[in-house]
């Protein structure tokens, strides 16, 4: 007898799931807003990202099309609510001269994109093209200046072009005579990027100076209220860079800094995107929760000059980083998208949720065909992503008030490792509605969790999963649908109690009204 109940007692200690994950949620306690730019994307001049992704060709008579914008595109951005899109890089944006790509498009010069692939880039696709996608996917432009390889003038020419009343300047005139009167009034502009490295191999105090100079004449004076202008930021860990921007720089000409972190096994073996060992989904996880360590870090150095958090740390590049697909151009950074990427997504997301109060942007890598994309196409075919997924269910809480969660979480033990099994975050919309986001990373355990809603009383619970039979499992061309939201059963209510049972490698958004 006392063997057998020894023997429930062990088969329910290593059963597939623990009940001691526990998450409190404080309700009535939201003051921080998420801002919805952190959902935001990022499209270079790399690869298969703008032409044969974005940008099929205004005369493409095969690819339905709005001025050579895939309309499938643009249909399937407008359903994620993308509020803001990054252009033309990247490391490509300090080799960018955009005067290249205004005008008559057989006029335009054609240049090598050294960075990605030592492809010919014909210009075609240019300013006026991509700020029209924007206004047709309703997204806000972020234009990335060249500060690497441009000039102080060539970057005040660029606002001017782009932001001046009808014939007031001669960009504006110029800007008139190419097709487009009225401005389209960008806000959003990056004074170079990744400083440090691709964009001129700068020390931070020089890189200081230089925004400075570059910061001084982006405005005609009439509008530098309404620019919000991001500092090149630090790459991963190098706070100092942090440090010395948030000195040096007077707070009344930066409105952002950035941080660049991307997620993957090591850099000098990136491993498949989709044939990889659990050892290595593990470190991916482990180097995607790093984002929690980096944004306290960064925000901590940014809080001690900027205590009122006037100053947005803008997190303008993450996401997973592989070897490019067999057969692929290794410049072009092409790469497929599993369930590993949806977890990605979901972790990296609950952190800046939980982070709102200073992370006010962000813009995966990237959009189309690069890195961790939402969109693949092929030819004529598109089909959208696992990373896709999560950000459409979470787009819930765009714009909506934080909600403080408390979290008492499981390990995903991996051999010596441990990592939190579970990720939450929570907000409420303005219809008064609660979505509580949780993502369960464990690779082979379901998660049990008691969710103890204080401050808020709720009747019913809602909910949709992403999940797949093996974590390599991933949408192609054969298959699209594979891997797609499911409603989810999973969660019963009572009282302001919520008991929830997360499978392996899930992410689930919840409502509660
Ligand atoms: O997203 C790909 C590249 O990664 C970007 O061009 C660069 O900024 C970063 O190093």
């Amino acid at each position: 007898m006392i063997r057998y109940i020894f023997s429930i007692a062990f088969a329910l200690l290593t059963a597939n799931s623990f009940a001691q994950n526990q998450v409190v949620l404080n309700a009535d306690q939201g003051k921080e807003i998420i801002n919805k730019n952190i959902y935001g994307h990022f499209a270079e001049h790399l690869g298969n990202c703008i032409y044969n992704g974005f940008y099929v060709g205004d005369t493409n008579k095969i690819i339905p099309n709005t001025n050579g914008v895939r309309n499938d595109i643009i249909d399937a951005l407008k359903k994620l609510k993308v509020p803001n899109l990054r252009w033309p890089g990247g490391c490509f944006a300090d080799t960018y001269h955009w005067k290249d790509g205004v005008g008559p498009k057989d006029k335009r010069p054609a240049i090598v994109n050294r960075w990605w692939g030592g492809v010919t880039e014909d210009n075609s696709f240019g300013t006026h093209d991509f700020l029209n996608m924007c206004e047709l996917l309703g997204a806000q432009p972020y234009l990335a200046g060249n500060v690497g390889s441009g000039t102080v003038q060539e970057l005040t020419d660029w606002t001017q072009y782009v932001n001046g009343k009808p014939n007031t300047s001669p960009m504006s005139t110029w800007r008139v005579q190419n097709g487009r009167k009225e401005p389209w009034n960008v806000s959003i502009w990056g004074v170079g990027n990744e400083a440090w490295g691709c964009g001129g191999n700068m020390k931070p105090e020089y890189y200081a100076n230089v925004f400075r100079q570059y910061a001084t004449y982006m405005t005609d004076w009439s509008n530098s209220d309404k620019l919000f202008r991001v500092a090149s930021g630090a790459n991963v860990d190098d706070y100092n860079w942090t440090e010395v921007l948030m000195r040096d720089i007077p707070h009344n000409m930066m409105e952002g800094v950035a941080l660049h972190h991307y997620a993957n096994v090591k850099w000098s073996e990136k491993g498949s995107a989709t044939d990889y060992t659990e050892q290595q989904y593990f470190a991916t996880m482990k180097s995607a929760l790093r984002m929690e360590e980096l944004v306290t870090r960064h925000s901590t150095i940014m809080d001690k000059y900027d205590p009122k958090k006037k100053i947005a740390l803008v997190v303008d590049e993450w996401g997973g980083w592989y070897e490019v697909e067999k057969g692929t151009n290794p410049g072009f950074l092409y790469q497929q998208n599993t369930m590993r990427d949806a977890m990605i997504a979901g972790v990296t997301l609950n952190v800046f949720h939980n982070h709102c109060d200073r992370v006010r942007m962000a813009n995966l890598a990237q959009t189309v065909n690069v890195l961790q994309a939402v969109i693949l196409t092929s030819k004529e075919k598109m089909i959208i992503t696992p990373t896709y997924h999560v950000l459409e269910m979470y787009n819930v809480h765009q714009d909506a008030t934080m909600i403080p969660v408390k979290l008492i979480t499981n390990e995903y033990v991996f051999g010596t490792e441990k990592l939190p099994a579970v990720s939450v975050s929570a907000s409420k919309d303005k219809e008064g509605v609660t979505h509580i986001s949780l993502v369960n990373i464990d690779a082979s355990k379901a998660q049990d969790i008691t969710v103890n809603v204080n401050g808020g009383k709720y009747t019913v619970v809602s909910g949709r999963i992403l999940s797949s039979k093996k974590l390599q499992d991933f949408n192609s061309f054969n298959d699209p649908g594979k891997i797609q939201p499911a409603e989810f059963k999973d969660a019963k209510l009572s009282g302001n109690s919520l008991q929830v049972k997360l499978p392996p490698f899930s992410v689930v958004v919840l409502t509660l009204k």
